[in-house]
Parts: C-alpha cells; structure tokens; sequence
C-alpha cells in the first residue's frame, strides 16, 4: 500500500467512525446534497468514484453510466453496499482499492468523481496523478472538496487546528488541492467556489 504506516492510519480511522459517518455528516448533507446532484447531473460513460464512502452520491448517477466505485476502508464499503441494495442501483461495482495505487489500464475512465476525499488522502499528488492516469485524454474530473482558505485569518487558522480532525478521522482542512492537481498534471482546471473560498466545485482535465 502506497503510504505506508499513514495510509493504515487513514483507512483504519474511516473503518472507525462508519457507523457514525452520515449523522457526523449530516448538517453538512443538508447544505451540499443538491450540489452533489448538480454535479453529477451530465455525467456520461464509464466512471470512476474514488472514496466513495457510505454512498452518497451513487443515487445520482444516470442510470445509463457504467460507475466503479472505490475506497480504502473495508466498513465504509460495507455501508456503500447496503446502500446499493436498498436503492436497487444495478449501474455501480463497489472495490476495494487505494486512490494512490490503482489497478486500473491507463486512460480506462470517461469521468472521474470524488467528494470530499483529497482532503484525507495521504500522498494527495500521488493519487492525483493516479487518477489521471486511468483518466481518458478527453475525460473529465469532477470534484467538491473543501481546500485551505487563502484568506489572511481562516488560512493560519485552518492550519492551527488541522491536526484535530486529522486525529478524529483522517482528514485535513487545510489542503492545496488546486496547486496538487496542477502538480499531478492538470492543466485544465475550472473552480466555482460554493462556501466562501473553502468548498470548491472543480473540474479538471489533463
Ligand atoms: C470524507 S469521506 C467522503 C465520502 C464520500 N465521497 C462523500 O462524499 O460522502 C472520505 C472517503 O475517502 C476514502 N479514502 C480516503 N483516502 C483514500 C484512498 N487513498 N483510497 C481510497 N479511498 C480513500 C475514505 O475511506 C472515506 O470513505
């Protein structure tokens, strides 16, 4: 596993809070479940999910696109799959994998989605360029993730108490996810800012 002992750290802290993630989470759903739908609204062809959690977004998707949908923790799969039963989705595999080391064919993916997940994503360029790898020349990257605010106070700020929810359950608040996606080798990058400069609707393509 790529990430060694911090990956472990990361995959075992989600396994933890499971149970607990979608009532941790709600106030949060309340706010962006209607931006998930936005996003996902066009999507098209073979898609890739990364960290997809208990399933938030599976109901979304087109019932015509063909979704594979990851993640490193064993319990948040579980609950995935639950999902996908209850919701009688027959679109979506569920597999267990790690964002940083895909075992996936070079330029197998229309689009790619994640939520909320290179927030806790140990080597976050690592598993960038992953994803860009699986990503067809032509596709897309579709994200919303909360990112550092370049703002004088809440950017220090964030970086103060980042090692509390770091510690709680694997996830930093004060990542570059802009400046890791042009490390990893995007180039075309488009961000719509959705709660103040923190949570951000990207798109990216190669
Ligand atoms: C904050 S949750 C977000 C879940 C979901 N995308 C959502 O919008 O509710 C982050 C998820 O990413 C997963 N994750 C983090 N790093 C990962 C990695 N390297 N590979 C696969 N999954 C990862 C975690 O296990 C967790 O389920």
């Amino acid at each position: 596993m790529k990430g060694g002992l911090q990956t472990e750290k990361v995959r075992k802290r989600y396994s933890r809070i499971a149970g607990l993630y979608d009532l941790i989470e709600a106030p949060m759903e309340r706010a962006f479940a209607g931006r998930r739908q936005e996003l996902l609204a066009g999507v098209a062809g073979r898609v890739l999910e990364v960290g997809v959690g208990t399933g938030k977004n599976l109901t979304y998707y087109p019932a015509e696109t063909e979704v594979t949908a990851i993640d490193f923790s064993p319990k948040m799969l579980e609950r995935a799959g639950r999902k996908i039963e209850r919701e009688g989705l027959s679109n979506v595999e569920l597999r267990e994998m790690d964002a940083q080391q895909l075992d996936f064919c070079d330029n197998s993916f229309d689009t790619i989605v994640s939520t909320c997940v290179f927030c806790s994503v140990p080597l976050p360029v690592q598993g960038l360029r992953e994803l860009r790898r699986v990503l067809k020349p032509e596709g897309r990257m579709l994200m919303i993730e909360h990112v550092r605010s370049k703002k004088l106070l809440a950017g220090p700020l964030m970086d103060l108490i980042n090692p509390l929810p770091l510690y709680l359950y694997g996830a930093n608040i004060n990542r570059h996810t802009l400046e890791n996606l042009r490390t990893a080798g995007f180039t075309r990058i488009e961000e719509e800012n959705l709660w103040g400069d923190i949570v951000k609707r990207i798109v990216a393509r190669p």
